[in-house]
């Protein structure tokens, strides 16, 4: 799939800009195994990478200019400079992604007394939008690797990557999202997930057992609120960590959630306590998972479903229903639950690689959404972060 994709890719850079690239590069999109809403809490997250992945060739020029064609989006261009200021692009979305991240990791360069240089840059992916998936943190990454490859940025680490794509997002694109999409795409390591702890940024690699799947089912429920709702779960997280006097939820334990509960409003005590207890699963399911042990995966992954559904109330009837046959058709062989941001979205199924036909097959016959469609289904194994591309 990815030599199709960069011989479209290739095509499109000369057609647009008449010539060969210089160097091409990647950044994959990820789903995550357990750890929702944890990041912006400072806590811990079980995420992979897939391998569905954005390409980037890249051509350097000799002037300040940057020049990008988008072969997904009609073969259009976005042109910059790099010596003026760089502002939100005034119709082309995709453009935003691209220009803000050039713009942060400008702004990251100039203290170490670095800067970049002009380049022309064809873009494409196969990272399917809108799925929750992270198509844009991987088109982030990449457009961060491009010019660390072009312009031999060795003082700029992945880690610090993966914060610039994510500034990006936040103050250019304007979405107020964690640090976990974009670091998985920096630094994960093929055939590991990566228990990230948010708070150090430092990551665990877990090995995945040898012949073991994740396959990523869509419900085809369109993730409506994601934006105004997902605001709203980081305020009231916000408002329970000051209740509880914390710089954040991940300084509470089981404990202290309810010892010092106090006057706390129901509903912010059920955000807090799907933040607590995930915390817990999640390290517990990275020691599950470097044991090879599916079984308690499986239970660990039931039970974060069932808290993202009553306490943090961010899946939605269809999704729960997806789920409950997702975990039937894969019984005791390891386990599923919506991942991502929520309001519909994906579920992922953790599952060994000799069930991956039957166990498709069962979520095709029984699931439809509430449209009347089929899911879409991907499978993938854990595949390896940003970098040239190989
Ligand atoms: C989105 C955000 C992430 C994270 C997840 C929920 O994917 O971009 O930072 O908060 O939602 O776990």
């Amino acid at each position: 799939m990815t030599d199709t994709l960069q011989a479209r890719i290739a095509d499109a850079l000369h057609t647009a800009f008449g010539h060969a690239p210089d160097l091409w590069v990647q950044a994959p999109g990820r789903v995550n195994l357990i750890g929702e809403h944890t990041d912006y809490n400072d806590g811990f997250v079980l995420p992979c990478a897939i391998d569905y992945r954005t390409v980037i060739a890249v051509k350097g020029r000799d002037d300040r200019l940057i020049r990008v064609v988008a072969a997904d989006y009609g073969h259009t261009i976005d042109t910059f400079d790099l010596d003026a200021p760089i502002t939100p692009h005034p119709t082309l979305q995709w453009a935003n992604y691209v220009r803000g991240t050039v713009k942060m990791l400008l702004e990251h360069l100039v203290p170490l007394g670095l800067g970049l240089r002009g380049a022309d840059l064809a873009i494409a992916g196969n990272v399917p939008q809108g799925a929750g998936l992270s198509s844009s943190a991987s088109l982030e990454v990449a457009v961060g690797q491009a010019f660390k490859a072009l312009c031999g940025l060795d003082a700029v680490s992945q880690t610090d990557l993966a914060l610039i794509a994510q500034r990006a997002e936040n103050r250019f694109v304007g979405v107020n999202c964690g640090i976990m999409d974009q670091l998985i795409s920096a630094r994960a390591e093929a055939g590991h997930a990566l228990l990230i702890d948010c708070r150090s940024l430092g990551g665990q690699a877990v090995h995945l057992p040898e012949a073991v799947a994740v396959m990523i089912v869509h419900s085809r429920v369109k993730r409506g609120l994601v934006g105004s709702e997902y605001n709203t779960r980081r305020s009231q997280c916000e408002a329970a960590a000051r209740h509880y006097g914390v710089a954040a939820l991940r300084d509470v334990d089981g404990e202290r959630l309810l010892r010092d509960r106090g006057d706390l409003d129901d509903v912010v005590f059920r955000r807090a306590r799907h933040i607590v207890t995930e915390n817990a699963r999640t390290t517990a399911a990275a020691a599950a998972l470097a044991a090879g042990d599916l079984v308690r995966l499986g239970e660990l992954m039931a039970a974060s479903h069932v808290s993202m559904r009553d306490d943090f109330e961010i899946t939605h009837p269809a999704v729960d229903r997806l789920v409950e046959i997702a975990q039937a058709a894969v019984g005791q062989d390891g386990g599923a639950r919506m991942t991502g941001g929520g309001f519909g979205g994906c579920v992922v199924v953790v599952l060994p690689d000799a069930r991956i036909g039957e166990v498709r097959a069962a979520i095709e016959a029984a699931y439809r959404s509430p449209e009347g469609e089929p899911p879409a289904i991907w499978v993938s194994h854990a595949a390896t972060g940003a970098g040239a591309l190989r």
